[in-house]
């Protein structure tokens, strides 16, 4: 039995209307799993106290969609829309990767960083390659965080050292990479076909089977940039729509993330909510690359399975607390500027979505409720000063607008220490 009892000023969140809050509260862990919060010492547990007195703690922020391989090059070339921006930064960087050295390197200086942030889960797309794609599974094993990552699948529509020989030998990659991944417990292998542009129908009719047969998660990209879902219509003219064509070659089901959704029809809406698919709203992204703000009050409430994600390196910042902010800040202006029809959201959902919105992809993940997997983060945000006391919904508020001020000094993800942080 191994276990500690956390203290400190506890807030977490059980539906979108909500947050809970207990001011020098007590969050119980036991072999990894939250035994709840209570507001004295459970002194029958007998377990050790961690003593956070005095700040903030939270549950680990989970990031629904980030590219590892992009973090080298973030916030350059964000005067650019979408498809330009792939052409001129994304596929040149993430060329580098089929060399292991390299790499290595570089995700390394990801992983460390993101182990420095309130994020304690992600889904990741690394890039093509086998090997740096198993070298990024090992840092974030070895990391404590807890990720789904993938191998990207390219066979069509992008550059000669980025495209993959054929559907098959693409398929044969990815199951060589999840045979790879087999002995790891906190990484598990996700199949990642980059978008439909860059993914033929055999690819994506594969990749759909291989999930339906070994009940594997599957990340993509959906209905981002108009130009993009133009292109997709002319690429399957056999489908519908952009999600119908994910939905008829399989690739969408309850295992499935699908990133942005900005431009979704109500029929796109009902089939992703039929699927049971997740949708990673990533606000900061849809703005540097001018892409759009999706509708995400009205996903939530029409029921869609939400979270939120950087989409690092179209999104500049990892943390889930910047994403909150951009996420209502962009809600408003759609609001105000476009469709008096779908409200903007409120900071209480935002801190849903990047919390156990997110998190239920991964299953009881994302709350303090007796149960959940136990992942926290302990927030100093003395630096955010105040003439007058806070309380604690006040201070994650302050939290995620001055996220930059804010640091994470220890989280742990399944009740384990995350180190870095
Ligand atoms: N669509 C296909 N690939 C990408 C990518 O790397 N980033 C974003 N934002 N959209 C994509
Ligand atoms: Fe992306």
């Amino acid at each position: 039995m191994d276990g500690f009892v956390l203290k400190g000023d506890i807030c977490w969140s059980e539906s979108p209307n909500e947050i809970k809050a207990v001011a020098d509260g007590y969050a119980a862990c036991l072999d990894g799993a939250c035994l709840g919060v209570f507001q004295s010492y459970p002194e029958s547990l007998a377990l050790p106290l961690v003593d956070m007195s005095g700040k903030l703690v939270i549950p680990g922020m989970v990031d629904l969609h980030v590219h590892a391989p992009q973090y080298p090059f973030r916030g350059l070339g964000l005067d650019l829309e979408l498809l330009e921006w792939l052409g001129e930064h994304t596929f040149a960087e993430e060329g580098k990767y089929g060399d292991l050295e390299y790499a290595s390197r570089a995700y390394k200086i990801f992983v460390d960083d993101l182990a420095k942030g309130p994020n304690t889960r992600a889904c990741v797309f690394a890039t093509v390659h086998e090997a740096s794609t198993l070298a990024l599974m090992d840092a974030f094993e070895k990391s404590g965080m807890v990720a789904y990552v993938g191998k990207v699948n390219m066979d069509r529509n992008c550059p000669g050292n980025l495209l993959e020989e054929s559907a098959e030998a693409s398929l044969e990659a990815t199951k060589r990479v999840i045979e790879g991944s087999s002995g790891y417990s906190r990484v598990k292998p996700m199949l990642t076909p980059r978008f439909v542009p860059t993914c033929s129908d055999e690819l994506l009719r594969g990749l759909g089977e291989l999930s339906e047969r070994l009940g594997l998660a599957l990340q993509s990209h959906l209905s981002e940039n108009k130009s993009e879902i133009e292109w997709v219509k002319r690429l399957c003219p056999w489908s519908e729509s952009y999600t119908d064509a994910y939905w008829k070659l399989g690739c969408l089901n309850s295992r499935t993330v699908m990133a942005h959704c900005v431009w979704c029809t109500d029929f796109e809406m009902d089939l992703i909510s039929k699927s049971g698919a997740f949708v990673a709203h990533c606000p900061q992204s849809n703005i540097n690359l001018s892409s759009g703000v999706a509708p995400i009050t009205q996903y939530m409430e029409a029921g869609l399975n939400v979270g939120l994600g950087s989409d690092v390196a179209g999104g500049c910042h990892t943390s889930m607390l910047r994403a909150m902010t951009d996420a209502v800040q962009a809600s408003k202006l759609r609001w105000r500027l476009f469709d008096q029809s779908v409200r903007p959201l409120r900071l209480e959902e935002a801190f849903y979505l990047a919390t156990k919105g997110g998190g239920r992809f991964f299953g009881k993940v994302g709350s303090f409720e007796p149960g959940y997997e136990f992942d926290a983060v302990v927030l100093d945000d003395s630096e955010v000063k105040s003439p007058f006391p806070m309380n604690i919904l006040d201070r994650l508020a302050r939290a995620a607008y001055f996220c930059d001020s804010v640091s994470a000094i220890c989280k742990w993800a399944r009740g384990k220490r995350v180190a870095g942080a």
